[in-house]
């Protein structure tokens, strides 16, 4: 229902129906009015004061029963709706539409691709990639909900000389048996245990070198450690982005684009943009862009990250046709994309304005930081048990009865991470604290999840809701409260894509759930009359519906019960 449409056919006047249109706006205080028409751009082209034209716009309309009130004040029309058609058109629409309600085809017959949590073979999955994945997760699934054909990308970094030197490692100190238990924690001992004996022992780096080359040459015995160091991360990042509710189209990593990049270089070569420097090939900037060239050859023929990316861009439009193509990595790597965008744009490349770098920011914990420099990883797996057995702890103390406890936990520890992740806006920074995350009293996760489920112990005590609604009992500021927060989530939807920002939905889910547990707070249900708390069951039940919605496209599960 569009409403502010409505508004516009009420007005009988001679008025530009498509310019009022676009003025209706929500006002700052909803008490005033439920919609209004700021005048003020109206005055030149009218040739009236704007109070003037509020008063003669208000005077035409036609209320009909929708509309139970319109005031001109102070250059402003404010309208007001009739609370009970209001909440009942707008309820009965959520409830029609249930889990497809904010569910659009606004992205039909496009394509974009999404390049998120692209983890390192052999490195730790931390807490930054928790950041990365669920920001990632949450943009896939927001745009696949607005009709886009969305291709998830995992851009493995499997590349590199690193893996020349894991292979010494595993040959000297390797044991398979250990790492396949240990997973990465195995491989990583031996890669710490590698630069610790380089130190002494420079050859080691030479037999690297030469393993690395073994791989970039085909070598059968270093494809196949290549290949089990890739497993063994694999089965291990799969098993948390499983936790997480995350899957991914395409593997494609740096190692994909091998036998890709000499075309590409080739071309910007022919083009003039390549060119040597000391031995490298690199592409130069205009002064005005103020960055430093963009290495994609080393001296010794290497190629390099941003390589891999120039050629995964021509590959994935290539493959894909895509509308945009997103890649959600830390802002540290603003430059890299700079780069990577302009070189294209330089190629002639014009779909290089549709190329997204979503940038964000870094986590840390409470007590210390988390980087891989610092010796001091925080597994992510070992957050979401921590996360978990917490949660586990609140269960136990509030509902110790409760049944299937150890799922319900794993659900509530794993979304108030995932929450907690989501939260802020995506380019600041965060301390993690789990005593914040898991707060059942606070703008949380777990705070979301028990209001989704106190709705079901209201339908259990309640029953079902009978045929028989009188809205009467929802015509109160708490209810209209609500519908008007439920009316907006299908723009809170588009919102958020538009701006590749979940926060703006964990916001809205968090302002939905206060709303409700307020409503709940001021108004009887059960007991009332028939009429009556069927209406308030109805909102009841639509608050779930978008509760659980929401939650869906932000990676959170729905426990029933808590
Ligand atoms: N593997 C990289 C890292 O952990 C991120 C890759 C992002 N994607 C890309 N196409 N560059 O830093």
């Amino acid at each position: 229902m569009d409403y502010k449409k409505l508004i516009t056919d009420s007005i009988k006047g001679d008025y530009d129906k498509d310019e009022l249109l676009s003025l209706v706006a929500v006002p700052k205080d909803t008490a005033m009015a439920d919609l209004c028409i700021p005048c003020f751009k109206l005055a030149k082209a009218l040739r009236k004061p704007p109070q003037v034209i509020a008063q003669e716009i208000a005077a035409s309309v036609d209320k009909g029963e929708f509309i139970a009130d319109v005031q001109a004040v102070a250059g402003f029309v404010n309208f007001k709706f009739d609370n009970k058609l209001y909440g009942k058109r707008v309820l009965e629409e959520v409830i029609a539409k249930g889990e497809n309600y904010g569910v659009s085809d606004e992205g039909k017959g496009k394509t974009i691709c999404i390049d998120y949590s692209s983890v390192n073979i052999a490195k730790p999955f931390h807490m930054g990639h928790m950041l990365n994945t669920s920001i990632g997760a949450a943009i896939y699934r927001t745009y696949t909900a607005l009709g886009y054909n969305v291709v998830g990308i995992n851009h493995l970094g499997d590349w590199g000389t690193q893996f020349g030197k894991l292979i010494v490692a595993y040959k000297l100190w390797g044991n398979k048996e250990d790492i396949d238990k240990r997973g990465v924690r195995g491989l990583l001992d031996i890669y710490v245990r590698f630069h610790k004996e380089a130190e002494s022992n420079p050859a080691l780096e030479d037999e690297a070198r030469a393993w690395f080359k073994a791989i970039e040459d085909g070598n059968k015995e270093a494809l196949e450690l290549f290949n089990y160091f890739k497993e063994i991360t694999l089965k291990e990042v799969g098993k948390v982005y499983d936790r997480l509710h995350v899957k991914f189209d395409s593997y494609a990593g740096e190692s994909f684009y091998n036998d890709k990049m000499q075309p590409v270089l080739d071309m910007l070569t022919e083009k003039g943009l390549l060119v040597e420097s000391d031995g490298a090939k690199v592409v130069r900037f205009d002064e005005s862009e103020n960055m430093p060239p963009c290495l994609l050859q080393r001296s010794d023929g290497a190629t390099l990250y941003a390589t891999r990316d120039m050629a995964a861009a021509f590959y994935r439009k290539k493959t894909y046709d895509f509308y945009k193509c997103i890649y959600v990595v830390a802002y540290q790597q603003n430059l890299h994309f700079r780069q990577l965008f302009k070189v294209l744009e330089m190629a002639g490349c014009e779909w290089a304005k549709d190329m997204v770098h979503v940038a964000h920011g870094m986590v840390s914990l409470e007590n210390g930081s988390m980087s891989t420099r610092d010796g001091n990883v925080v597994f992510l797996e070992d957050v979401l048990n921590t996360a978990v057995a917490k949660a586990k702890e609140v269960i136990d103390s509030k509902n110790p009865d409760l049944k299937d406890k150890d799922a319900i936990a794993e659900k509530v520890g794993v979304g108030a991470v995932t929450f907690g992740m989501l939260y802020n806006g995506r380019i600041k920074d965060i301390v993690f604290s789990f005593d914040k995350v898991l707060n059942f009293d606070g703008e949380t996760g777990p705070y979301v999840q028990y209001t989704y489920a106190r709705c079901n112990s209201l339908f259990e005590k309640c029953g079902e809701i009978g045929e028989e609604i009188d809205y009467s009992g929802i015509d109160n500021e708490e209810s209209k409260d609500i519908v008007r927060l439920l009316e907006k989530y299908p723009e809170v939807l588009k919102d958020s894509a538009r701006k590749y920002e979940p926060s703006v939905i964990t916001r809205y889910v968090v302002d939905l759930a206060q709303a409700f547990n307020k409503f709940y707070f001021e108004h009887k249900i059960n007991g009332e009359a028939e009429g009556i708390k069927n209406a308030r069951l109805t909102l009841t039940k639509a608050v779930q519906q978008v509760i659980g919605n929401a939650l869906k496209l932000l990676g959170i599960a729905t426990p029933e019960k808590m």
